[in-house]
């Protein structure tokens, strides 16, 4: 029997304590996350086929879609109808059919477009989610046991993942940017060395503001590609130069006045990020400085459920985590550093339930 209708639980069965107030009965809530295999396939397909960039503002039939796209047009016809259903398009015809409001987020010339997401979510995280078991079977990664090698050295063998997994950074420093800007006054600092700093988006909005200040992305040989071709001929090219380097192998560049690791720590285990702090602390003077950009995990879910579904992705992904202000205190102290200040800020996110709880955690030598 079926039962769809949580009418017919005994009346005795206890309340469920629930994450956030629904109006979803619990059959409802736990028939949606069921499908939610489908959500995922059919945005990822969409966008894999093209079919939000090739609409544009026009309503398109199956078939002229499907010889624009080379798609079988029987298959196609049925698939447009599932993303109607999703609400990604609008029917405005028998076999007629425009994007909606959500639907124009698939497209590439959108300015708040989720296609670069989409595609990655559908080549990465979906197939490692589907591999969770054996995370909680074994404490590995569930990454390398589908994809056979760890997560960044499979990014460096793809440009195409490797370029969206950048600029899915990049959306994510530009949410962060005011609120970093806003927690630290960078005016006097003469050089800064942005550790496993990307294509160097965070570091060029540091240094469109701090005028005098100059900087180092120091990242792998493949993300330092990218970076050179961003700076070459922009406006910071004479203050801002790149580092080809292994955050594991040491020889960070020595002396600046302040280094800064955002996103970094989260992403190993308390070993990795233990050696990887050693190695800043090797290449730190006196008075320099080392900034930590990190979520930092709530013991109530509720306070930041995004930090805990960030944190559960860690698990998947690199085998990394994000920690608790007490744990990153005790981190750095076992790593010759010593946490002198913690400074929360905002994220500047129409999404209230991405935000997560931001901080940067200023660290000294000890
Ligand atoms: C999660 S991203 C963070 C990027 C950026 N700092 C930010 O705030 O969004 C991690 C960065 O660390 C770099 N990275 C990973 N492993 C590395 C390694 N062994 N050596 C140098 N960089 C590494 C990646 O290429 C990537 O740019």
């Amino acid at each position: 029997m079926i039962i769809d209708d949580d009418k017919t639980l005994p009346a005795s069965s206890p309340p469920r304590p629930q994450a956030r107030p629904t109006n979803e009965s619990p059959i409802e809530a736990v028939t949606r996350m069921a499908g939610g295999f489908a959500m995922t396939q059919v945005l990822h397909t969409a966008v894999q086929a093209g079919i939000a960039d090739c609409m544009g503002d026009r309503q398109c039939t199956a078939e002229e879609l499907g010889s624009a796209l080379q798609l079988d047009v029987r298959s196609l016809a049925r698939f447009l109808r599932m993303m109607v259903v999703l609400d990604l398009l609008v029917q405005t015809g028998p076999e007629r059919f425009e994007l909606s409001g959500a639907g124009q987020l698939l497209r590439a010339d959108h300015p708040q477009s989720m296609r670069e997401r989409i595609l990655y979510i559908g080549a990465i995280n979906y197939p490692v989610a589907s591999a969770a078991i054996h995370s909680l079977r074994t404490g590995e990664t569930a990454f390398e046991h589908v994809f056979g090698v760890p997560f960044f050295d499979h990014l460096a063998q793809s440009p195409s993942l490797s370029g969206a997994f950048n600029g899915l950074m990049q959306r994510g420093i530009e949410a962060r940017v005011a609120g970093v800007l806003g927690a630290y006054d960078f005016s006097g600092v003469r050089h800064i060395v942005d550790l496993g700093g990307g294509n160097g988006a965070l570091l060029s909005a540091i240094l469109s503001h701090a005028k005098e200040t100059s900087g180092t992305i120091f990242d792998l040989p493949s993300v330092i590609a990218e970076a050179r071709r961003r700076i070459a001929g922009s406006a910071l090219a004479g203050r801002l130069d790149v580092v080809e380097g292994d955050l594991f192998a040491g020889g960070y560049p020595v002396g600046a006045d302040v280094y800064i690791m955002s996103n970094i720590i989260h992403d190993w285990n308390d070993g990795q990020a233990e050696a990887l702090l050693r190695h800043c602390a090797e290449a730190m003077r006196g008075n320099s400085e080392l900034l930590l950009i990190e979520e930092i995990m709530p013991v109530e879910v509720i306070d930041s459920p995004s930090t805990v579904a960030n944190d559960y992705s860690m698990l998947l992904l690199t085998g990394g985590l994000e920690r608790s202000e007490e744990e990153y205190k005790a981190l750095l102290a076992r790593s010759g550093l010593a946490l002198s200040k913690v400074t929360p800020f905002v994220v500047s996110s129409n999404d209230q339930r991405r935000k997560g709880r931001w901080a940067l955690l200023h660290c000294h030598g000890n």
